[in-house]
């Protein structure tokens, strides 16, 4: 074997540093972790780099709600991804960041070799922009009425009822997820890069030497029918990003520095291990094999604009983008109201990481298919699979070798036939996990852990035990057992690492696949230790309850974290900023619902001589009827804003943060409407 090492580098895409790693996450790194244990098991020198993407608007606005900066909110959300990766026992080299000084160079650099090529354009366009909080707004964060079939609350680039494209501005009552203001078009100059120059080469490319799956190479025509457009790739400030080379302002859109960010990882890698050089594994010349794993809703970004980019900046190209499927829960989409989004945390305060491995394992292959975690599908396999039947097979044979013959096994195989038949499946297994075909490696195995089982109760041990003249037959069936145990336990080592380890400790010799072919014979044990519990429903049940109290911020803030962590104080203002704020006591005269708007009621109210309609977002709190009579807390003197309603002319006072969770606050009340509140 060691005179073909192949030379790896994996990686599997960039999570984002806004929040918790879920399930989902864990569905493309436990497959790319498995294929990667498989090639170092084979012997392969594989390299296994992933990070986070630490970039973009979302990231900003989520450190700003925090009251913290980005840099400090990717750094802490790093620290977390990477204690759940491990205690995932997902084996990576390096787990990086996008917003690192390696990545800002490469991706300056790489910027310029692609100016240097004539694949930079400038242009100005016309994009939605936040009068109020004076930036541009990502399509996705302007909502409002689709202007094809009008179904309301829809995003700005297309409309989940109806499937229409459009532009943000294009939406009839287009709002600002970020401040509610009614957006307005604004022009600016942006970079672009001329993906459509590539395209000759892209779809050479994408069809062939199996670069991408035949089911991708598919769904990118589809794309290449419809033609391939320029890229923007630069956003205005604000923007938690990298400024670009020569402009002052603006910065790369997150997808550019991105897929660079496997690079910067490496090369960080490279950094911290001697002998590892980054030229030997990127450069357009390079002889070494590269594999990104992605999920599928990525491909236009790994499978397009990131070969187009490596080969114009004169890198090498991917030898395979991996495209994997998503996971649901329960057959449906994870839902957070549901208990189905379910953090790789909550699971591991749970249960075992690896049965979630092997889980997986048992429903991934090839294809891009979703799989489904069912809960009962889940505690039945590993029930039956691991528990039920391949630690079985130890448990029922290794306390007769421990007690009866201090740990010694057998000089010779007792069944030649079905040792082979264990030793001869490593060429089908071996090609089920080359081709990501992990439910099919699976299924051999189990099917050799039938058998196990099988000659186990053919030879009943346990009775051959009782009569002292076939005490050396219960030797022999009882070591070719555990030897059969040791077979499969190197099978399954890539999906069940940390059991194989243990295994490994009890038959003392190490699960290789170079010992597959040599009969554990006249050696000695380990007494042995129970390796894996049964598990039970309700426990799946408690987690999945746990997972609909991450959402009730109210439950989770006494559950979890204090008030202020989830929602820390702002920072400190001047008495004169508080000032500029115009607080009343008003009194409710009319309060009635909005129709159409799942959320608005329509206040009516009495400032002390003068009136006021407000819209205020309580109706899943408050019946109108309930509120009136009721005196509340205006800010007087805030902007109107016009609605598709009406105009709200100011805004009550509540606490909480929004859905279930919204008290409106109430003065004494003996204060009179038109108080000024301070
Ligand atoms: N930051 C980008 C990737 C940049 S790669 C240069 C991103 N991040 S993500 O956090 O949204 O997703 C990270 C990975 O998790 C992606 O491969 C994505 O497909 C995968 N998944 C996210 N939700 C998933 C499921 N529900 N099921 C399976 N995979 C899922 O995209
Ligand atoms: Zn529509």
């Amino acid at each position: 074997m060691s005179n073909n090492i192949r030379k790896q580098l994996v990686t599997y895409a960039l999570p984002y540093a806004n929040g918790s790693l879920h399930l989902g996450h864990m569905v493309g790194f436990i497959q790319t972790d498995i294929w990667v244990r498989f090639q170092r098991l084979l012997g392969h020198n594989c390299y296994f780099v992933s990070g986070d993407d630490a970039h973009g608007t979302p990231i900003m606005l989520r450190a700003e709600a925090l009251g913290i900066t980005p840099e400090e909110l990717v750094r802490q959300i790093q620290i977390e991804h990477e204690a759940d990766l491990k205690d995932f026992l997902i084996g990576l080299d390096n787990f990086y960041t996008t917003h690192s000084t390696e990545n800002q160079a490469l991706a300056s650099d790489m910027y310029q070799r692609l100016q240097k090529q004539g694949d930079i354009v400038k242009r100005t366009i016309k994009q939605a922009f936040d009068p109020v909080k004076n930036m541009f707004l990502p399509d996705r964060y302007v909502k409002g009425e689709c202007p094809k079939c009008h179904a309301k609350d829809q995003y700005g680039d297309s409309c989940e009822q109806c499937g229409a494209t459009y532009t943000p501005t294009d939406l009839i009552n287009a709002t600002s997820v970020v401040s509610g203001a009614t957006p307005i078009e604004k022009e600016s100059e942006h970079y672009f890069f001329c993906l459509e120059k590539h395209e000759e080469f892209l779809k050479e490319w994408t069809h062939h030497n199996n670069h991408l799956q035949p089911e991708i190479t598919k769904k990118l025509e589809e794309w290449f029918s419809v033609g391939l457009n320029q890229w923007n790739i630069s956003r205005d400030a604000p923007y938690f990003g990298f400024e670009i080379p020569e402009t002052r302002g603006k910065y790369f859109y997150v997808w550019l520095d991105a897929p660079i960010g496997y690079m910067a990882s490496f090369k960080n890698l490279c950094q911290k291990t001697n002998g590892l050089s980054f030229e030997e594994y990127w450069a357009q010349s390079s002889h070494t094999e590269l594999y990104h794993f992605i999920g599928k809703d990525i491909v236009y970004f790994h499978a397009l604009f990131w070969p187009a980019i490596l080969k114009s900046s004169e890198y090498r190209t991917p030898s395979h983008v991996f495209v994997h499927g998503f996971l649901t829960v329960n057959g449906q989409k994870m839902s957070k109201s549901r208990g189905t989004f379910i953090k790789a945390r909550t699971y591991l305060d749970h249960f075992n990481p690896e049965l979630l491995r092997y889980y997986i394992a048992s429903k991934l292959n090839s294809g891009i298919e979703d799989l489904d975690f069912q809960q009962d599908d889940f505690v039945a396999r590993i029930n039956s699979d691991l528990v039920g039947k391949l630690v079985n097979i130890a448990s029922r044979t290794a306390s007769f070798i421990n007690k009866l013959f201090a740990g010694r096994l057998a000089a010779t195989i007792a069944d030649h036939v079905l040792w082979n038949r264990f030793t001869e499946a490593r060429l089908v297994i071996e090609k089920h996990y080359q081709d990501r075909e992990f439910s099919r490696a699976i299924r051999e195995i189990m099917k050799l852990t039938d058998l196990a089982n099988q000659y186990i109760d053919d030879h009943k041990p346990w009775l051959l035990a009782k009569s002292s003249e076939k005490i050396n037959e219960v030797q022999m069936v009882c070591s070719f057992s555990l030897d059969l145990f040791r077979i499969l336990m190197t099978y399954l080592q890539p999906i069940l690492p940390t059991l194989a380890k243990a295994v490994e400790d009890f038959l003392n010799v190490p699960l290789t696949w170079e010992n597959l072919t040599k009969p554990l014979l006249n050696h000695t044990i380990n007494p042995f230790k129970p390796l894996l519990q049964r598990i039970d429903l309700t426990e799946v049940i408690a987690m999945s309850e746990e997972s609909k109290e991450v959402i009730e911020p109210a439950t989770e803030i006494t559950l979890k974290t204090t008030v202020l962590e989830e929602d820390p104080i702002r920072e400190t203002i001047t008495l004169e900023d508080f000032a500029k704020i115009d607080l009343r006591v008003a009194k409710v005269i009319q309060a009635e619902p909005v129709e159409d708007a799942q959320k608005l009621i329509k206040l009516v109210l009495d400032v002390g001589g003068e009136i006021r309609h407000v819209f205020a977002g309580i109706k899943e709190c408050y019946e109108p009827e309930q509120l009136i009579g009721k005196s509340v807390v205006l800010v007087a003197n805030l902007a109107p804003r016009k609605m598709r309603f009406g105009v709200s002319e100011g805004m009550i006072l509540a606490a909480g943060n929004g859905g279930k969770n919204i008290w409106v606050l109430e003065p004494d009340p003996n204060a009179p409407a038109g108080a000024r509140v301070k």
